[in-house]
């Protein structure tokens, strides 16, 4: 072998100096830093055909209400569940112009889109990470690194700043997405688990291939800086991109890679199931598994006194709420309310009929209190969610009898000795 081939130290593409801000190739390409963290954090650098100020002078301004739902208010989430119907937008806009939030505390913010109109600007998000989940659709999202392309089920990361364009392939689209605005999404990942559950990092997939253009135009790019909406005009194409390096990357993540924890012998609890930790908020997967042999396999009575919970429902039989929830739908329970499973589903515990596997894919993000939810969000709100656990005061089974207490005197201390099966056996001396 007469060549040898190495990594770089930092993912690299196309055409690059030697390191950053180094050697004479900076005299003909322009090199651009997107820098986290004051540019002492995590950090890339692209290197463009055209100066990335080159704005068209006198043609910047602010876009009023240019995205009205996404400003929706925000109210308390207050004592009472609620479960969030499908949106059907009046009229067809595109991703960002019919974003609609949904929920938020200081640090994140849940929105949901269902574009059915072409983006024929580019974005960029100058206040926070996007999470973008996939619930329905697909397409190509293209960066400034380089396209992505994205199917039903899959996790886009746009960084914060990172200049983009969702190009959608024809049929529905519906999607999820996650802002963050204090920090960009950590793996989960536990002392106890190491590196590969609930997914390994190599699971990412970080554009590679370059759509280098070389293109004369009226450009536009439309930023984001809380609430305020801001127009420019290049007249180069803004993805002039011959070659990057760095860290700070935009990429896709596929539910289906997602492999997750179970336990024979007692219930996973909801925190196993994280993908993301963000500030003031953990994004977790429950997906197909098998389900718990012994123990608990229905979620348990609770209430997080934390964390405002939302679950959105991707797909699948969703056996806990008793068949009040369709897919696209996303419940929304505030911090310190007890939930748990439907009576339908609790019946079914406790009569012993327990299914093989987990047949769902939710998508869930719990939000640190306080809290808020939006008016948008009150708008899809169904009448009848707190309704769906009527039958607790209604069904024979559930409901007050004189003899319960003695009864379950009874059967604990019938009970009392029983031990699981999958168990190290004692009689061996
Ligand atoms: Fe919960």
């Amino acid at each position: 072998m007469d060549k040898f081939e190495y990594w770089s130290g930092l993912p690299e593409v196309g055409i690059v100096p030697r390191a950053p801000h180094v050697g004479p190739l900076l005299q003909h390409v322009h090199e651009q830093e997107h820098g986290r963290g004051g540019f002492a954090g995590r950090v890339s650098h692209t290197y463009h055909l055209y100066p990335p100020n080159n704005w068209l002078p006198g043609e910047t301004r602010v876009l009023e209400g240019w995205a009205p739902l996404w400003e929706s208010p925000l109210r308390p989430v207050g004592g009472a569940h609620h479960a969030l119907g499908v949106a059907r937008p009046s009229a067809p806009r595109d991703v960002y112009r019919g974003m609609a939030r949904l929920v938020a505390n200081a640090t994140v913010a849940m929105n949901v889109t269902a574009p059915a109109a072409p983006m024929d600007y580019f974005f960029e998000h100058h206040s926070a990470t996007l999470v973008i989940f996939v619930h329905e659709g697909g397409g190509t999202l293209e960066t400034l690194f380089g396209p992505i392309g994205y199917g039903r089920g899959d996790f886009l990361i746009v960084p914060k700043g990172i200049p983009h364009r969702f190009e959608c392939a024809p049929g529905p689209q519906y999607y999820w997405v996650y802002e963050s605005f204090a920090g960009d999404p950590e793996k989960s990942e536990a002392p106890t688990t190491g590196h590969f559950i609930t997914h390994s990092r190599s699971d990412y997939r970080f554009p590679r291939t370059l759509d280098t253009r070389n293109e004369a135009g009226r450009f536009e790019v439309v930023s984001k800086v809380g609430s305020v909406y801001t127009q420019r005009m290049h007249p180069t194409h803004p993805f002039d991109v011959v070659g990057w390096r760095g860290d700070y990357l935009p990429y896709r993540f596929a539910v289906e890679d997602v492999r997750p924890l179970t336990a024979d012998r007692s219930h996973v609890p909801p925190s196993a199931h994280t993908v993301f930790t963000l500030p003031g908020c953990y994004l977790c997967v429950f997906t197909v598994r098998s389900v718990e042999k012994e123990g608990m396999w229905l979620p348990f009575f609770h209430r997080n006194l934390d964390y405002c919970e939302t679950i959105g429902y991707h797909w699948g039989d969703f056996f806990s709420r008793g068949g009040v929830i369709q897919e696209g739908m996303v419940t929304v329970h505030p911090v310190g309310l007890p939930h748990g499973p439907q009576p339908a589903a609790l019946q079914a515990f406790m009569d012993g009929q327990r299914p093989a596997r987990h047949q769902e894919v939710g998508i869930m993000a719990d939000f640190a209190n306080p809290a808020q939810i939006s008016e948008y969000a009150l708008g899809l709100s169904q009448p009848d969610y707190m309704k769906s656990w009527g039958g607790y005061t209604t069904d024979p089974r559930f409901t007050h009898r004189p003899e319960r207490l003695a009864e379950v005197r009874a059967l604990a201390e019938r009970l009392a000795d029983a031990r699981d099966e999958l168990r190290p056996r004692r009689d061996t001396p």
